[in-house]
């Protein structure tokens, strides 16, 4: 695998310049702060805010109950289908990004010279559609409660916040496999958790069905994990040059 580390002049550190550094800490004892106090001014502003503010989203109740099987309304009847309608929605958003994630990461192993044989393409194809069969799966089964899978669910929305910055990471064109690696590892150990969770969500609301379709996404994202965990620990032990 390319080396993901490389020496050069990484002028961040303070040992980069020791003689800057008596100078710099002086300095400091002749600027003080521009304001008085501390980190509880912050707390206490974010505590207001959080006080004041509302909620993220709104989980939009099922549009047309016309089609939908009478079966699956009444196993849901006095349980919060908005909460499951919202996790539903929040795995379908993150099986959309993985597609996106690993379309980048399939451009990046193509693109690298020399791009490591241990990491065959066509297996990252193969988890790029298997993330895009997820999603339709996900379709389905919002579909089949009456609700809408075009909703931006409020899980979705965190979800899709608290991920932007391993697209970032996929798409900068300086970032290395392994660094790429890391990232859509952070993706699936995500993702394999939230299947979990899923399935026993989708199985306390009767829908034991859809827990058994969800089984054979979870299935597939074993498989996917286990791989880019592996492949991750080989890239960042061949770095460092010791064996795996
Ligand atoms: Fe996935
Ligand atoms: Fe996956």
């Amino acid at each position: 695998m390319e080396k993901s580390t490389a020496l050069g002049t990484n002028r961040t550190g303070i040992d980069m310049s020791p003689v800057d550094v008596k100078k710099m800490l002086a300095l400091t004892n002749v600027t003080p702060p521009s304001s008085n106090g501390d980190e509880r001014a912050i707390a206490e502003m974010r505590s207001r805010h959080i006080a004041d503010a509302s909620v993220i989203g709104s989980v939009p109740p099922p549009g047309s109950l016309k089609g939908v099987a009478s079966t699956a309304m009444q196993k849901l009847t006095g349980k919060n289908p908005e909460a499951f309608i919202d996790k539903l929605g929040c795995r379908l958003a993150f099986e959309r990004a993985g597609v996106r994630l690993y379309d980048a990461l399939i451009v990046k192993a193509s693109s690298i010279p020399g791009a490591p044989s241990e990491i065959p393409l066509d297996t990252l194809r193969k988890f790029r559609n298997e993330e895009l069969r997820h999603f339709r799966l996900l379709e389905g089964a919002i579909r089949s409660i009456g609700a809408d899978p075009t909703t931006q669910t409020p899980s979705a929305d965190v979800d899709g916040m608290a991920s932007l910055g391993l697209m970032q990471v996929l798409t900068d064109p300086r970032t290395s496999l392994s660094h790429c690696l890391e990232a859509i590892l952070i993706a699936e150990l995500a993702d394999n958790d939230a299947w979990q969770l899923l399935i026993q969500l989708a199985a306390k609301m009767g829908m034991d069905d859809m827990a058994r379709d969800f089984e054979t996404a979870l299935q597939e994202e074993d498989v996917h994990l286990a791989h880019i965990r592996q492949w991750f620990k080989e890239s960042v032990l061949d770095d460092a040059a010791v064996a795996a």
